[in-house]
């Protein structure tokens, strides 16, 4: 059979398209990505504390960056509006009887305010560690290398403060120069170390992970000195967490009207989005959501404006999953749902505290019970601020959230039902708290 001359054309056509593609392919395969590809500007001095400067080689980085300041924009449990969640929540009052929490808490905002933020706080007063600091400027890593953690965690906030001029920058998750990401926290690298762990041997996904736990983590105070500490020795689930404090014997402060020895949580959310939950485990990053892709003109970049991705749905979501309405109505879903166990769980703490306050006005109260209940206010109410404490209400890791918001509801009426006990009150309600 004769071919005609338009078959032969039409293969021949097929072929050079195919053999062109294939060569766009390779050629961009081997290309850098592309911000990666500028040449840099200045020369960057090892853990430059001012960002602008290294704005000069990445302005597109430094310029999201800045937008971090102003981005004040609420979603319906998030977002950067400073708004007060003892206003909102007046149960907080009582939860935090006893604690700068129950004077002054507010939602957090973007990274830039950070210095601003912890200045203001009424939470803050002359004998607050320097160490307050630690996670609020890109001043720390030069100053960590300078005099070493424990001098710095010793000093005063008050006389800290004349060498912290910066609020978070670029210094405070990337290597000068060659931009990679790396811990720059030493109470990190030490909790890591704790683990059997080296974030040197960690790949890129995972150090877009691991530069936001440099933070959003979980800490106390060990000792005189005030050192930074994550509680990471028995592991990163609240009942390790809960056992480390246990076999310290740790407090934050003696609750007025319960007398427990309690624990306040710091936004542990590194920890829990780790436990096993379903991005963690798909190898999703906190950089994913909170830092996605982002084009100008012809510059393609992570944006560096991190904040709520609901804000930003679209890049934040919009590259893996297809149907962004879908995801994010299941967000609210989510959220509405942790936000009702948790009202019943803040219900259970509030009715513990007051059982607990009438048993110690009791006479002839039980003091070995009395003791137990104190125990197990302590610990309903850390379970519940690991979830409370942690600022995606709950949807970084909804089964582990709900899981352990059961726990500390059951542990808070265990508390009541104890207290009830050694007041000495009806034997009805002895029998039913055994
Ligand atoms: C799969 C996407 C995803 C991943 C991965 C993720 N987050 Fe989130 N994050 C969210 C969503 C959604 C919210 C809820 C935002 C809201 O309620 O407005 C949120 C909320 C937050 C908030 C509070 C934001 C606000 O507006 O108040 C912080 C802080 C945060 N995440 C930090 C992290 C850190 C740190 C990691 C990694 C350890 C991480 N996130 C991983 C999606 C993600
Ligand atoms: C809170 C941590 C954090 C801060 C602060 C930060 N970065 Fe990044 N940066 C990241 C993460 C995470 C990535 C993604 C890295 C990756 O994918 O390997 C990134 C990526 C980059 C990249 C690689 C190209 C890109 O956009 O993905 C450059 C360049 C960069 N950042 C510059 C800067 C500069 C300049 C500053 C200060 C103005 C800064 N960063 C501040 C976390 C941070
Ligand atoms: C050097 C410490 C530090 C590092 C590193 C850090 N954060 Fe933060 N982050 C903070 C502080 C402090 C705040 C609260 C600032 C405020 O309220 O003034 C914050 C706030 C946030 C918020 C809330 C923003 C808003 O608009 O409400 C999100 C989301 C967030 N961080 C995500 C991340 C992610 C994701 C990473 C890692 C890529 C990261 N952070 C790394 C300290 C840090
Ligand atoms: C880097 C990829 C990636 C990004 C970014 C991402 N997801 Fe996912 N998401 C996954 C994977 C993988 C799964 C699990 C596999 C599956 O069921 O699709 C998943 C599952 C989910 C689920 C079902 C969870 C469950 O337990 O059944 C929801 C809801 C969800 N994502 C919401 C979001 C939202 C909202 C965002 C943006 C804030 C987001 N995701 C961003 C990859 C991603």
């Amino acid at each position: 059979m004769k071919r005609s001359g338009a078959t032969i054309f039409l293969v021949g056509a097929i072929v050079v398209l195919a053999v062109g593609l294939i060569g766009v392919l390779l050629y961009l395969k081997n290309q850098p990505a592309p911000t990666r590809g500028v040449q840099p500007l200045i020369e960057i001095a090892a853990m430059e504390p001012d960002s602008s400067k290294w704005g000069l080689n990445f302005p597109n980085q430094y310029s999201t960056l800045e937008k971090t300041k102003t981005n004040n924009t609420r979603t319906t449990y998030g977002g950067s509006q400073p708004a007060s969640k003892l206003e909102e929540d007046p149960r907080l009052v009582t939860l935090f009887n006893g604690y700068p929490f129950s004077k002054d808490y507010n939602e957090e905002r973007g990274h830039l305010n950070a210095l601003t933020d912890v200045r203001a706080t009424k939470r803050v007063n002359e004998k607050t560690a320097g160490t307050c600091y630690s996670c609020k400027s890109s001043n720390n890593p030069g100053l960590w290398a300078e005099m070493g953690m424990a001098e710095y965690d010793h000093m005063l906030f008050k006389d800290l403060g004349s060498k912290i001029e910066q609020p978070i920058g670029c210094a405070n998750c990337h290597e000068a120069n060659t931009m990679k990401l790396i811990v720059t926290n030493p109470a990190l690298d030490e909790a890591l170390k704790a683990q059997g762990l080296d974030w040197h041997t960690f790949t890129r996904q995972e150090m877009r992970t691991v530069v936001c736990a440099n933070c959003h983590v979980e800490y106390y105070f060990k000792g005189d000195g005030k050192y930074l500490t994550f509680p990471w020795a028995n592991g990163r689930r609240i009942e390790d967490i809960s056992k480390f404090y246990a076999d310290i014997q740790f407090k934050d402060w003696e609750h007025p009207q319960s007398k427990a020895p309690m624990i306040k949580m710091q936004h542990p959310e590194f920890e829990v989005f780790t436990a096993d939950s379903t991005h963690y485990k798909a190898g999703v990053a906190c950089a994913d959501c909170h830092m996605p892709y982002t084009r100008d003109g012809a510059a393609k970049f992570s944006t560096h404006d991190v904040k709520s991705p609901l804000l930003n749905a679209e890049a934040a979501c919009g590259q893996c999953h297809t149907d962004v309405n879908y995801v994010t109505a299941r967000v609210a879903d989510i959220q509405k749902q942790v936000r009702q166990t948790m009202d019943a769980t803040e219900d259970a703490l509030v009715a513990a505290i007051n059982a607990i306050e009438a048993a110690t006005k009791t006479a002839n109260v039980d003091p070995t019970l009395l003791a137990e209940a104190q125990n197990l206010h302590r610990e309903a109410q850390l379970r519940w601020d690991f979830i409370a404490a942690e600022n995606s209400m709950g949807f970084h890791n909804p089964e582990e959230v709900l899981r352990i918001l059961a726990s500390a509801t059951d542990i808070a009426r265990q508390a009541q039902l104890k207290a009830v006990q050694a007041a000495g009150t009806p034997a009805i309600l002895q029998s039913s708290s055994q």
